[in-house]
């Protein structure tokens, strides 16, 4: 098929990108680099070997947008593009509706427009808010807690509405859990703008010597540490999934997904597991829990593995080694 990643120059979308060609898919990027690095693009052409077709445009500008569409004129398009940071999103929450709902909102349009119906989503765990029971399957209640959590609910919303209404259209939406790691290259990974939010990262720059120490928010949690417990999932597992979702795409439906491992890791197992990857220590003092942030979190992933023929295969030390080996080759990420 020929796919157009929105925010494919992204940590998610850089991997997805060499999953579909490696799957013999054909890919274009479409980007307005406002959380992603132009060097990806030559980063890609290089694993790749061959150029990549990109388009640099806002999808909210629908002019730019209907242009791709049309030079291009996929099969369809895997939506990744919006921000999603959760702290952000409660201090700007305006802007995560703009660049997340208002921005879907007017891709469909464009896509409906030339008659181009499938979709698959970037969605997320943060849909579910507290757990009310584990692990997290998809028929769990969602009540997202934060702004970003809520507008990827809203998209995942108008897409299943669109659906019913035009049965043409399909749908696959993916709720992620906690995306970590980078292609075994070492030659796309994650490169967050400034101080990192995410755990991993920020380990990963303790571990390269730009941080000093890792903040661990809380021991006081009920799991086994005390230390809150996540379900990590390989990036290149997570591109791998959206292989599968394309290829599960039926028409009438809009099918949902969790993509985890189905496996909790604590904060001092990821630590743990990072000093392995570096070998060496990675110093951390605990902080007071962070405003918001549950104990335990983890997916069921029954249903990818059902439906979608997918899980995942890496574990927490490949994630790590993974990570490591990213970091240690640009400790300063795309910058
Ligand atoms: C993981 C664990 C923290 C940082 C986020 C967002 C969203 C989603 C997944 C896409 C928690 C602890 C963290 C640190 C710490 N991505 N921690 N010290 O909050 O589970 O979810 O990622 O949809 O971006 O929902 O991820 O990596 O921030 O936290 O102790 O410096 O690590 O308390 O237990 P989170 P995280």
């Amino acid at each position: 098929m020929k796919v157009l990643l929105t925010g494919g120059a992204g940590y998610i979308g850089s991997h997805t990108f060499l999953s579909l060609l490696d799957s013999g898919h054909q890919a274009a990027i479409l980007d307005n680099f406002s959380n992603g690095s132009r060097v990806v693009i030559d980063r890609l052409a290089e694993l790749s070997g061959s150029p990549v077709r990109l388009y640099e445009t806002d999808i909210r500008d629908a002019e730019g947008l209907g242009a791709a569409l049309d030079d291009y004129a996929p099969d369809c398009v895997i939506h990744l593009a919006g921000l999603k940071a959760v702290s952000e999103s409660v201090s700007y929450p305006l802007a995560y509706y703009d660049n997340n709902v208002v921005a879907a909102h007017t891709l469909l349009q464009e896509m409906s427009r030339r008659n181009i119906k499938k979709i698959v989503f970037s969605s997320t765990a943060a849909v579910y808010g507290a757990p009310q029971a584990l692990p997290l399957s998809t028929n769990h209640p969602t009540n997202p807690v934060n702004p970003y959590g809520a507008s990827k609910l809203m998209v995942e919303r108008m897409i299943q509405d669109l659906v019913v209404a035009d049965p043409d259209w399909s749908a696959v939406l993916l709720r992620y859990f906690n995306p970590v790691g980078a292609h075994s290259s070492g030659r796309i990974g994650e490169s967050p703008n400034g101080i990192p939010n995410n755990l991993v990262p920020y380990v990963a720059m303790v571990a390269v010597g730009a941080l000093k120490q890792v903040h661990v928010f809380g021991n006081d949690f009920e799991t086994p540490d005390g230390t809150g417990l996540r379900d990590y999932i390989h990036v290149s597992d997570l591109a791998r999934g959206h292989v599968a979702a394309l290829e599960a795409l039926s028409a009438g439906r809009a099918e949902i997904f969790n993509l985890g491992t189905g496996k909790g890791r604590s904060v001092l197992d990821v630590i743990q597991a990072y000093e392995k990857a570096c070998n060496r220590k990675i110093p951390y003092e605990i902080k007071d829990r962070r405003p918001g942030d549950v104990g335990v979190v983890y997916a069921d992933v029954s249903k990818a593995a059902e439906v979608l023929k997918w899980k995942a295969l890496h574990d927490i030390e490949d994630m790590c080694r993974d990570s490591w080996n990213w970091q240690r080759l640009n400790p300063r990420g795309y910058q």
